[in-house]
């Protein structure tokens, strides 16, 4: 007999899966219902841009062919929207992949990741699953990243720290003075990896401009994806800005073909279609207020926003989950440290209305 676990070593073996949010037909499926709701993956529920739709149909006939191994195109549009030379960007399937490259690139044997907690578990679960560890360091009572314990947790073996803005899952922000405040405590060779998955819906006054900070700190890499707010998600498209020659040593990891040719054409697609995003936003903004003034009228706390989801406490967060999966509305639980809370993702007006009817019954 082969002992798999064996073979693949204590860190592997030890490690507990990514469990995403359950897709919409799994749970009509186990549950015998219908006209169910998911808001559990912080997904775009108005959908892309039609351009990207006709661009992926113009495109199918070509599925025979590899992709363009550098996006070239795709790299033209990011660079052109964000006035950056192309030779700063990296592309991957997904941000997953560039949190993947950015540490099996940059970190050595015996180095770990930090990032505040609770953020984005795939930091830890990519990590670990190099041989690497990642480093916890708890957010204040409100949510709020603690910049000052952060930067006390750096040692020397210490080589990234992943920090989201606005952060999942709490949807909390922190503001460009902050950021600064931070990057000015880093050492230099320690690389500050920005995850803004959830940027496009920031609107807060404050929110860091990480754009123009790039100039000034080298070691910080800000990294976008297509999946939310462009609504590409199952494509798999996110992307990397960073100095040319931190891009030069991930080029150097990623494989060739790494970024799909239905990806790149449908983000190109999106990305020239601003319009689509602002009806996105929009939708989102109106969705948002909504869910607040029902959250209030419910007496519930919620965490405010600057993402397409919000965190709310509904009591006993595990039991209000599994009433509301068996009323057909998937949302999110996280558990520890979150007991009390559920997060839910903004969907269209109905879905949203739909979602406040069945957590009244519930609750
Ligand atoms: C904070 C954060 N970063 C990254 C991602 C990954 O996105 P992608 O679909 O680009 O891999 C997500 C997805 O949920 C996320 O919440």
């Amino acid at each position: 007999m082969i002992d798999y676990s064996k073979l693949a070593g204590q860190s592997i073996s030890a490690l507990t899966p990514y469990k995403p949010g359950k897709p919409v037909k799994e749970l009509e499926r186990e549950l015998g219902v219908t006209n169910s709701v998911k808001l559990a993956s912080n997904e775009n529920p108005l959908g892309c841009s039609p351009k990207v739709i006709a661009a992926l149909n113009e495109f199918m006939p070509e599925i025979s062919r590899y992709p363009l191994g550098d996006a070239f195109y795709l790299r033209k549009a990011v660079s052109e929207h964000y006035g950056i030379s192309g030779d700063r960007l990296l592309f991957g399937t997904g941000s997953n992949e560039i949190i993947e490259l950015a540490i099996r690139t940059f970190l050595a044997e015996d180095e770990c990741v930090l990032s505040p907690s609770p953020s984005f578990s795939v930091y830890g679960i990519i990590s670990q699953a190099a041989g690497k560890s990642c480093k916890w360091v708890p957010v204040n009572d409100a949510f709020k990243c603690d910049f000052e314990a952060l930067a006390n947790a750096i040692t020397d073996k210490t080589r990234m720290v992943f920090l989201a803005n606005p952060n999942n899952p709490t949807g909390e922000y922190f503001t460009a003075e902050e950021l600064e405040a931070f990057m000015q405590k880093v050492p230099e060779d320690v690389i500050v990896v920005m995850d803004e998955a959830y940027i496009e819906y920031a609107d807060a006054p404050d929110f860091p401009d990480t754009l123009k900070m790039l100039d000034k700190y080298k070691n910080m890499f800000l990294m976008r994806t297509f999946s939310k707010a462009y609504g590409l998600a199952a494509l798999r498209a996110g992307f990397v800005i960073a100095c040319e020659e931190a891009i030069d040593m991930m080029n150097r990891v990623r494989q060739p073909f790494n970024t799909n040719m239905a990806a790149q054409v449908a983000a190109e697609a999106a990305i020239k279609d601003q319009t689509h995003l602002k009806a996105v936003l929009a939708e989102n903004q109106r969705g948002k207020e909504f869910l607040y003034s029902e959250f209030e009228k419910l007496g519930l706390k919620y965490v405010p926003t600057q993402a397409n989801f919000i965190l709310v406490n509904v009591g006993n967060g595990e039991k209000v989950f599994d009433n509301l999966l068996k009323q057909g509305v998937i949302v999110r639980f996280f558990g520890s440290g979150l007991a009390e809370w559920i997060r839910v993702s903004i969907g269209t007006m109905e879905e949203n209305a739909i979602f406040i009817e069945k957590l009244k019954e519930v609750l």
